[in-house]
């Protein structure tokens, strides 16, 4: 595990560090005077960081790749408003030194105390037979193993280990709010779903190494998984009610809420219609929240592009401390980089003025990915094998 996260630049300023990092984005550009240099977006769980080698980059140019993990050694400082690193050394690491657990992300919260809540609810149901549905899947140990830590989705939102328990427990509070204001909905019926709406996410997923979908996943769909697990644990409660068999089923594949989202049926009770509308709130305020996060550092109150919401966010809060006469997004409403692969320069300290012309002389042509995008992009050029099942 790594002693240094990219979160903790601030207590390090001027400081000098070594620490591990996946290679997000590699770019070797060229000074005014026609020497090389390497500008790097450096990523681990907690974010991602610019980091410039100046000189000597001879080595490093060809010794590492985009997507893979190095070791480097440099000092931290701010360059317009936004924290940077002067790479003095730079070294691959080898498989061995890799702790994948340094760059996949983790919820916050404690997942006991998460999986605590749920069983909560759980206890609180009125109907015997949900409850007892329900208790079979909590006492199915490998099941509430995987369901601790598995995400709730490859990227979109909640894409981090717990994922799905926290985006489950947020959405059991939203139904149980809402339950109360709409007499006329089942509360058991609406949690039950809420509990089993993501759970074949612990089969559609791999997350032992980067998000990827397993073979299952990919060929049948959280969806049709969950349908598979359902009948599993019914087929162990005789006398099971076929009326509310059925019901469960509607609630699992309506989810989605639209037939180009994967949903086969369109919500037809209430209870599905509600648990379709929870589901994508929670989801969406999710990417909203961990978007702001990313951005915590910027001065203007207007994030980049969210490719999931197809829009740059407002962050309100931010807004009102600052006022009207803030900067806008650089091309509001349309796809741009991240804020950290936008600079016009590099920020070199004692040369930005001279290098405003820096000419790129191999550039990937894209936004600044995530620790994650960089992991699956590892994946998926096979560098890393992954986990099917
Ligand atoms: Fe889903
Ligand atoms: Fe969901």
């Amino acid at each position: 595990m790594k002693d240094f996260y990219i979160c903790d630049c601030a207590r390090l300023e001027n400081q000098t560090i070594t620490s591990h990092f996946v290679v997000a984005v590699k770019q070797v550009k060229s000074k005014k005077n026609g020497e090389l240099y390497l500008s790097l977006i450096l990523a681990d769980r907690s974010g991602q960081l610019q980091a410039n080698m100046w000189d000597n980059v001879g080595d490093a140019i060809s010794n590492f790749d985009q997507d893979d993990f190095i070791k480097v050694k440099g000092i931290l400082h701010k360059y317009n408003g936004r924290w940077q690193m002067t790479v003095h050394k730079i070294r691959k690491l080898g498989e061995s030194e890799i702790d994948y657990s340094d760059y996949l992300p983790k919820t916050s919260k404690d997942v006991d105390k998460l999986w605590q809540t749920v069983c909560d609810y759980v206890a609180s149901f009125q109907n015997p037979w949900l409850k007892s549905l329900l208790e079979a899947f909590m006492a199915d140990e490998a099941l509430v193993a995987a369901y601790k830590n598995a995400p709730a989705a490859k990227t979109l939102h909640h894409a981090f280990v717990g994922g799905l328990l926290d985006h489950v427990v947020s959405l059991f509070n939203v139904c149980d709010l809402a339950s109360r204001n709409y007499p006329q909905v089942n509360r058991d019926l609406l949690l039950a779903g809420a509990f089993l709406h993501d759970i074949g996410k612990l089969h559609e997923l791999s997350y032992q190494r980067s998000i990827t979908y397993t073979t299952k996943g990919q060929l049948l769909g959280h969806m049709i998984i969950e349908l598979e697990m359902l009948h599993e644990k019914l087929a162990g409660l005789s006398g099971f009610p076929a009326e509310l068999k059925i019901l469960l089923e509607h609630l699992i594949i309506s989810h989605h809420g639209q037939y180009e989202f994967g949903s086969p049926k369109l919500p037809m009770f209430p209870e599905a219609l509600m648990l379709h509308y929870l589901d994508d709130l929670d989801s969406k305020m999710e990417a909203m929240r961990a978007q702001f996060e990313r951005e915590a550092d910027l001065e203007t109150p207007w994030t980049s592009y969210n490719p999931s919401l197809a829009r740059p966010l407002l962050n309100t809060q931010k807004f009102l401390e600052k006022g009207l006469e803030t900067p806008k997004p650089a091309a509001a409403g349309n796809p741009t980089p991240s804020p950290v692969a936008e600079e016009e320069n590099d920020g070199e300290p004692s040369k930005a003025a001279e290098q405003p012309e820096a000419e790129t002389v191999a550039v990937a042509e894209k936004g600044a990915p995530t620790a994650f995008e960089a992991l699956q992009r590892k994946f998926e050029s096979h560098k890393v094998t992954p986990k099917t099942n």
